[in-house]
């Protein structure tokens, strides 16, 4: 039984991290293939590393270019990858277009192939990431769905017959990575330990390439009354520069992207988060802590069912958003139990799955 993943970009690593463990103890041959879209150190090398994930078979090198041609190399590229190994799976993930193009080069060549994270919708399809997801969610043999609302909307398509509820790989790495917390706390940077603070990130597109919608955000951050550390995508500073947009003004501090361990430490001791991430919001949720997103829908329902998580499509409603009391009690935990990794790797040996609950 020979898996192939196909992953490229900084949250795909998060997410082979378990399942490649899993795998590996079910004694599966998993080989990884890197596309090369992510290709920084900080959001690619530091997580093969921090992770101990496996090296990847090859890294295909295909960096950042249009949309189409991103996606164009890394159909092209995974597909000689996969006519020379034969996998019995291909296993792609999330809604990069590391995950489209690759779905589409193991359906065109035939080779079964699953989605990870399938049956996420936010309903925005101006938005890349959810054109990709339902593109790759109907080309895809085997839908991993990781919550129930994921498994409603694959129902929803007539995609109900090919849809196997796993819960969410991302808890089973934060719940990792707590562990090993618990044992050895990293050290956060000193930038963080000078008092209270919230953390900020943005780097969707449609944040980052429309300057007056990003002006109207970071002048929101700007008037926090606690100091925002803005972690900084590549793709927000390229954007802020060329529209001129300063990122240090008020309170806000902006700082590079953290390793995956030191994230994960650093959400921990803010008091808030403010993004327009998909996983961070799973994670401020699964961590109890309160997270502000600054789009108008979310993939992710769940995270707004007791208060953790609030959309702000409107820039105007931040200042009331990051003023709003802590929600009361401990948050849900809607993502599973920790072995969705497992789950995955039964179904695709067509092994016994763990028992449990996966969401
Ligand atoms: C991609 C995914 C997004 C995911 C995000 C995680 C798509 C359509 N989007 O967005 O869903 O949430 O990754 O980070 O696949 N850049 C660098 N160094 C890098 C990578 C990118 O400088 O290592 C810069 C380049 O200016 C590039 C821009 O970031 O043009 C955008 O990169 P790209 O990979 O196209 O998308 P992301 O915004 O990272």
């Amino acid at each position: 039984m020979k898996v192939v993943s196909v992953v490229g970009t900084r949250p795909q690593f998060v997410k082979v991290a378990p399942v490649s463990n899993a795998l590996r103890g079910r004694g599966i041959h998993h080989l990884i293939v890197h596309t090369g879209q992510h290709y920084d150190p900080l959001l690619s090398q530091a997580f093969f590393d921090d992770l101990a994930i496996p090296p990847p078979l090859v890294n295909l090198g295909v960096g950042s270019a249009s949309h189409p041609v991103q996606t164009a190399a890394i159909l092209a590229g995974v597909a000689e990858v996969l006519a020379a190994e034969r996998p019995d799976w291909v296993l792609v993930y999330g809604d990069t277009n590391s995950a489209l193009g690759a779905a589409l080069a193991a359906a065109q060549l035939r080779f079964p192939s699953a989605h990870l994270e399938a049956g996420l919708r936010s309903g925005d399809r101006r938005m890349p990431e959810e054109r990709n997801r339902v593109v790759a969610d109907h080309l895809c043999d085997l839908l991993l769905a990781p919550s129930q609302a994921a498994v409603r909307n694959l129902g929803a398509e007539g995609l109900a017959a090919r849809t196997v509820l796993t819960g969410d790989v991302m808890a089973d790495a934060l719940a990792a990575m707590r562990a090993r917390q618990a044992a050895d706390p990293p050290a956060l940077p000193a930038a963080l330990r000078d008092g209270p603070f919230l953390l900020a990130t943005l780097h969707r597109a449609e944040t980052t390439d429309d300057p007056q919608r990003l002006a109207a955000i970071l002048a929101g951050l700007a008037a926090s009354p606690l100091p925002v550390k803005l972690l900084t995508h590549p793709r927000l500073a390229d954007r802020a520069a060329r529209s001129g947009l300063p990122l240090e003004a008020g309170a806000v501090q902006p700082m590079g992207p953290l390793p995956y361990p030191v994230m994960i430490a650093a959400l921990q001791a803010s008091r808030g988060l403010v993004t327009d991430s998909g996983g961070l919001q799973k994670e401020a949720l699964l961590l109890g802590v309160p997270c502000t997103t600054v789009r108008p829908v979310t993939e992710w329902p769940e995270t707004l069912d007791a208060g953790w998580n609030v959309l702000v499509g409107d820039p105007a409603g931040l200042a009331a958003a990051l003023s709003r009391p802590r929600p009361a009690g401990d948050p849900p935990q809607p993502y599973g139990d920790g072995r969705a990794a497992d789950r995955i790797a039964a179904r695709l040996a067509g092994q016994r799955p763990v028992t449990g609950a996966p969401a």
